[in-house]
């Protein structure tokens, strides 16, 4: 688990508009400012409806004293999409620095990163790093090029090695039986690319630990809708509205869980589910069994559909001998 983040103040520097409902973001912290690492995110912090909420946004560009980060336009946002589209140049924000769970492992003999949407930009500063590597290939899936960023800035530095898929699909199994037996690939994009990726993956026989993956918790199969969560170890009902977490409505009701990441990886929030329930898993830390099975949810970014029974492991008996 790492170390609690510390929260500093930044300035919003600039703002452009780089793609349809794409912008970008330059923050210039108050103090601290240190190049970002490869693949490296930051987290903001706001408040929507009184209720605190932070979101994630990948680094791509650390010149000039600031950090650049893209947003896409969400039409059903959960409030990061909305917040982030508000926000003014001069306007202050507390967010992290940098950080990084996604970094290129050095040596590899071929690399393939594979982008969904805005799944491109912790792939940036990567593409930069790997312009000079003879086989790297970055494949870039969108609904149309006008709605993808970075496509001049990732073509120059790759030339034919960016592969730019809008209406052929993408063929993962393909892509994976010209990788080197020792070739690492990374991914990051909506749920459906994940786990096509993870299966395909698993189908050609290759090490897991080869295939990383980034998520940022914020899109599933289903579009997000509010839901009932009946907590059974406190005996209390809560609903969970389309725009905030379980995680965080949960800890606004005063049941904090565990948690780490926030962003579905580490599994570190997840919580029993009591008998049926109709889950849209968002995270990529539990298998395809597991996601069937549907026995444990990952709070801070999967769903349910209708209501959902958990328990937390929290025992009151146990609480007040503790005390
Ligand atoms: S906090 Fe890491 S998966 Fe939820």
């Amino acid at each position: 688990m790492r170390a609690l983040p510390e929260w500093i103040a930044a300035t919003v520097a600039a703002i452009d508009d780089i793609a349809t409902d794409v912008r970008q973001i330059r923050l210039a912290p108050h103090r601290g400012f240190t190049p970002a690492p490869l693949g490296a995110h930051l987290d903001i912090a706001f408040e929507i409806n009184g209720l605190a909420r932070t979101r994630s946004y990948s680094v791509v560009d650390d010149s000039a004293g600031g950090w650049t980060i893209a947003v896409r336009r969400v039409a059903d946002s959960r409030g990061g999409s909305r917040f982030m589209w508000g926000l003014k140049p001069g306007d202050t924000l507390e967010i992290t620095a940098p950080f990084s769970h996604f970094e290129l492992s050095p040596g590899r003999p071929d690399y393939l990163l594979i982008a969904g949407g805005i799944g491109i930009t912790p792939f940036v500063a990567m593409a930069k790093q790997l312009a000079a590597h003879p086989s790297a290939r970055l494949l870039y899936t969108g609904r149309s090029r006008d709605r993808m960023p970075f496509l001049d800035r990732l073509t120059q530095l790759l030339g034919a090695r960016l592969q730019v898929f809008t209406e052929t699909p993408l063929d993962l199994a393909a892509a994976f039986a010209t990788l080197h037996p020792e070739g690492e690939a990374y991914v990051c994009g909506p749920p459906r690319l994940l786990a096509d990726a993870r299966r395909r993956w698993q189908a050609a026989g290759r090490s897991q630990a080869l295939l990383r993956f980034e998520t940022f918790g914020s899109g599933g199969l289903r579009d997000p809708e509010s839901f009932t969560v009946f907590v059974r170890d406190r005996d209390v009902s809560i609903i969970v509205p389309r725009d905030a977490s379980m995680l965080e409505t949960l800890a606004q009701a005063g049941i904090d869980l565990a948690q780490d990441c926030l962003r579905g990886e580490c599994g570190l929030c997840a919580v029993a589910v009591i008998g049926a329930a109709d889950i849209d898993h968002r995270d990529v830390f539990f298998s395809e069994r597991e996601r069937s099975e549907g026995h444990r949810i990952c709070a801070c970014v999967s769903r349910a559909v209708g209501a959902i029974t958990i328990d937390t492991g929290y025992r009151a008996s146990l609480s007040r001998q503790a005390v």
